[in-house]
């Protein structure tokens, strides 16, 4: 049995990473995916992906952070697909800066991607989620919100805000069974961290100091998006899910 058949999805940051993970896994379910990525490029290459593996896929090219380039987006969604049952909100920026050093447009990137970014395709997707009862939001933090590594500030404070506006929006949007999780994931091989994992002693050192023995790849953190988007997860709400292998966990 596919479990999101008959399902609209939209994921954002769809385009590589964990976020072309969860719309590939999500169509192989039997979901119909919305793919929003600034990256026109890479929304297309992951629309090919889907539907070559026999999925349906629709393209979307919209940063996250442009409220006028969202409403664009939504519309077209409106227009394709009627209504959503799942909104994914992945899409999401690293800034790495002391914060002594920390520049405002670093942190207004930060936060306007992570977190903003998030509030403004909630709202606009709520019309559409509203459609139906049982309707999942998943939002992608990170263990950043509560384990902590020095020139992080600003991604920790968006990841942070982010886990609690889940909280927040979870009891808020109950009345109309609108289901509002989240997912802390820890360290996942992509681009994000591809310079890290490149130095083998920077990885072997990782690999150890995970409980599970190694780093997570894209596709574990994608199975946990598909629970808190399935009707498995009907009765949870405000929750997150930490995917790292124990690594949050370890002292060091
Ligand atoms: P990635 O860099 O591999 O992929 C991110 C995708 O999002 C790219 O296709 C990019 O074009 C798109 N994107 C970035 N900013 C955007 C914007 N403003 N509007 C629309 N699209 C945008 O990143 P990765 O690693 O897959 O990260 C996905 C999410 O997971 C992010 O929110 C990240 O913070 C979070 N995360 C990642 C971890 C990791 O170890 N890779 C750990 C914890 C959280």
């Amino acid at each position: 049995m596919r479990r999101l058949q008959g399902k609209d999805a939209l994921v954002t940051g769809a385009g590589a990473g964990i976020g072309r993970s969860i719309a590939v896994l999500f169509a192989q379910e039997g979901a119909r995916v919305a793919v929003l990525d600034q990256d026109r490029a890479r929304a297309e290459d992951t629309c090919r992906a889907i539907v070559e593996g026999g999925g349906s896929a629709l393209a979307l090219v919209a940063d996250v952070s442009n409220g006028d380039a969202l409403a664009r987006a939504f519309e077209t969604v409106r227009d394709q697909f009627g209504a959503l049952h799942i909104l994914v909100n992945n899409a999401g920026t690293l800034v790495r800066r002391s914060f002594e050093r920390l520049r405002e447009e670093e942190w207004n990137k930060a936060l306007a991607t992570n977190l903003t970014g998030t509030v403004m395709c909630i709202q606009k997707a709520l019309p559409l989620l509203k459609q139906h009862r049982g309707s999942k939001v998943v939002n992608v933090a990170s263990v950043a919100a509560f384990r902590h590594r020095r020139k992080l500030s600003a991604y920790a404070a968006s990841k942070g805000g982010l886990a609690s506006l889940s909280q927040s929006l979870a009891v808020e949007l109950a009345p109309y069974a609108v289901h509002v999780n989240y997912i802390y994931p820890g360290f996942i091989r992509t681009s994000m961290t591809r310079r890290y994992v490149e130095r083998w002693l920077a990885r072997k050192t990782m690999e150890r100091r995970t409980p599970l023995g190694r780093l997570g790849e894209p596709e574990d953190v994608a199975r946990v998006a598909l629970f808190l988007a399935s009707a498995d997860a009907d009765f949870v709400t405000g929750a997150g899910i930490v995917v790292d292998g124990g690594l949050s966990l370890v002292l060091r």
